[in-house]
């Protein structure tokens, strides 16, 4: 089956693949589909289809830099592109591996408190089993032991160690390359946070604030894309959250305090809950 050449023309001129001038690199349940699928409404950003999974995946790696340029959205010269894999973020090889292709790389990283990313993520496990029929913990019994600790070892707990992985890009990139982005603030007003994410990436300014608009039965913000579109995320997006009990929050709290510490002073933000 043959591929898709780099170059291919529509009624718009010449549309080519290239390499993206941003990779959202994470995290896992901070809201990297809503960012990507807000800047895709940008008429000079183009996003990828999916996630690509090339640099932290070694099978996929393996395949090569034109293996990747072909999951490449077709983009107009003006336009750049951009793709997310939210494991980039916690996979160890990613920094060095992006640095060795596209060293001018823009990164973007949605984080959240990291609490609640931890319950988000458990909310997507319990959905994927409950479609399975597998049993299904409580959050309590899946992240604590019958002693009251903290099961460490638990990913949805890992991946909320900001500080932890965030140290490993900064020995790959320099601060600025990449920007932070609060994701408690991308549910709760988004155009703020595309605002900032225009002026990183040096495109045209185009969001409004008038092109979002909360939707009450969804209980998050949705907007108006390209052609006067209406967009809001899938229900896959926008989980009900499980109720966790008090002392279970409070553990997690506290477990996290120190990480959450240097996580903030590293990125140089101050968000919510930074303190
Ligand atoms: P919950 O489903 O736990 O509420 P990701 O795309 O990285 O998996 O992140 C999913 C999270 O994006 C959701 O987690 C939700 O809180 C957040 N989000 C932010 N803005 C949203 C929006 N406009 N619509 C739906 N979800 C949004």
């Amino acid at each position: 089956q043959s591929s898709p050449g780099p170059t291919e023309t529509n009624g718009n001129g010449e549309l080519t693949r290239k390499l993206p001038s941003s990779i959202i690199i994470g995290v896992k349940k901070g809201g990297t589909k809503a960012i990507i699928s807000m800047l895709d409404s940008h008429p000079h950003i183009t996003a990828a289809k999916g996630e690509v999974h090339y640099f932290d995946r070694d099978f996929n790696y393996e395949l090569g830099k034109d293996w990747y340029l072909q999951r490449m959205p077709l983009t107009s010269k003006d336009s750049l592109c951009i793709e997310k894999s939210p494991s980039y973020f916690v996979v160890p090889s990613v920094p060095e591996r992006i640095l060795k292709l596209k060293s001018d790389v823009k990164l973007l990283l949605v984080v959240r408190d990291p609490v609640t990313r931890t319950i988000s993520d458990y909310t997507q496990l319990d959905a994927k089993k409950a479609v399975k029929s597998l049993p299904r913990p409580s959050f309590d019994e899946f992240v604590m032991t019958g002693d009251g600790e903290i099961k460490v070892s638990r990913n949805v707990i890992k991946v909320s160690l900001y500080d932890v992985h965030f140290k490993r890009w900064l020995k790959s990139f320099p601060i600025d390359s990449i920007l932070v982005v609060n994701g408690d603030e991308l549910a709760s007003n988004p155009y703020s946070v595309l605002v900032k994410v225009e002026e990183f990436l040096k495109v045209p300014k185009y969001f409004e604030k008038e092109m979002f608009y909360y939707n009450k039965t969804k209980g998050f913000y949705c907007w108006t894309g390209s052609n006067n579109s209406t967009n809001c995320l899938g229900s896959s997006k926008g989980r009900k959250h499980p109720e966790v009990s008090e002392e279970t929050l409070n553990k997690l709290r506290s477990y996290f305090r120190p990480h959450i510490k240097s996580f903030c002073s590293m990125a140089n933000v101050s968000f919510n809950w930074c303190n």
